[in-house]
């Protein structure tokens, strides 16, 4: 982690000591984006050019124990009740997002990690692992950070993760200060108990070009990316009016158009950045033809060839009878009681 990324955390946790309890034991759910973000202004701190907006999956997410380790060497880690060898890209990259937290050079984390994400379902569990990370040294030692506070931690372990604190609809703001202290996610006062998402696998294969490297390659070569800052303004605030107005035609519109815009920028980098495989293709042409005979479906996609449907609950058997291997997910379904 860089030295720009420590000094946001010294800001953060100023005056605040580093005692550490037994253990501590958090939850933080996946999300996925409505309006997308891609690319960074600043690469250090995740620091993104435009905000986003997500819904967060509920159950489907990160849960996360974080201890002091007794051991020496290298900090101790499970993920799904399997040990983790330390040269694991996950391990790696969670050891370096906890050196901005050691408290002393040979302070050693146990961390064990459980995702209701399922690995297969082409759903990102960065986001819901950072955010989770996060909670879980706040809740260790005891700091009692604010939502914001965590939002801004979380993200400089992956930029998504700046959304996966709350519930809901959650807005990241894009902020325009240099140390990131105005770049922060804050959930909606909307709830759409009737919404479904999705999950159509294409294929669990890990992607070729991560999203840190692609963002990149778009922003240095997309002769496009100039448009995509007042697109995303656009959509955002159409978004809004959407969530505003409870009318789920306009929310698809806007969520299956941003997505297809963000995908065409990848197409227009050098080298090309396609994700699409021949079944997400196809995938899509059965939405199209499906909502041309009247189903309220509209599809989003991130940096891989997986499909995530939108739709409501009330055309959930017609969805499933398209896509038999439908996963699907309600946002809201711990909060009916709300
Ligand atoms: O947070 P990252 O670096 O994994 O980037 C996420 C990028 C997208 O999933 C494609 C879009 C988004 O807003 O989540």
């Amino acid at each position: 982690m860089s030295g720009a990324a420590r000094q946001v955390v010294a800001r953060v946790l100023a005056g605040r000591g580093a005692q550490a309890r037994e253990s501590a034991t958090v939850y933080a759910p996946a999300n996925i984006a409505l309006v997308k973000y891609w690319g960074k202004r600043d690469e250090a701190l995740n620091l993104p050019v435009t905000g986003s907006l997500s819904i967060s999956l509920g159950p489907l997410g990160s849960h996360v124990t974080l201890g002091r380790w007794a051991g020496a060497a290298d900090d101790a880690m499970w993920l799904n009740g399997e040990v983790l060898p330390a040269e694991s890209s996950f391990a790696r990259r969670a050891s370096a997002y906890l050196d901005l937290f050691r408290p002393a050079a040979d302070f050693r984390f146990e961390l064990r990690a459980r995702n209701t994400v399922p690995t297969a379902a082409g759903f990102a569990s960065s986001a819901s692992g950072f955010a989770a990370l996060a909670k879980a040294v706040d809740a260790l030692f005891g700091w009692g950070l604010t939502e914001r506070e965590l939002s801004i931690l979380a993200r400089l372990g992956s930029g998504s993760a700046a959304r996966s604190l709350a519930d809901g609809f959650v807005e990241w703001h894009a902020g325009v200060a240099a140390d990131g202290m105005d770049s922060f996610a804050e959930r909606l006062a909307v709830t759409w108990p009737e919404l479904r998402v999705g999950a159509l696998v294409v294929s669990a294969a890990e992607k070729a070009v991560g999203s840190r490297a692609g963002m990149r390659q778009t922003v240095e070569t997309c002769e496009f990316y100039r448009e995509w800052p007042a697109r995303v303004a656009r959509d955002l605030a159409d978004l809004k009016g959407a969530l505003e107005k409870k009318d789920f035609a306009a929310l698809g519109a806007v969520a299956e158009g941003n997505a297809l815009a963000m995908h065409a920028l990848m197409a227009a980098t050098r080298p090309p950045l396609v994700y699409a495989l021949p079944e997400t293709v196809a995938a899509m042409r059965s939405i199209w033809a499906a909502r041309g005979a009247g189903l309220a479906l509209w599809f989003t996609m991130d940096a891989g060839p997986n499909v995530k449907l939108l739709f409501e609950a009330k055309d959930e058997a017609d969805v499933r009878a398209l896509f038999p291997g439908v996963q699907v997910v309600a946002p809201f379904a711990g909060e009916d009681k709300l």
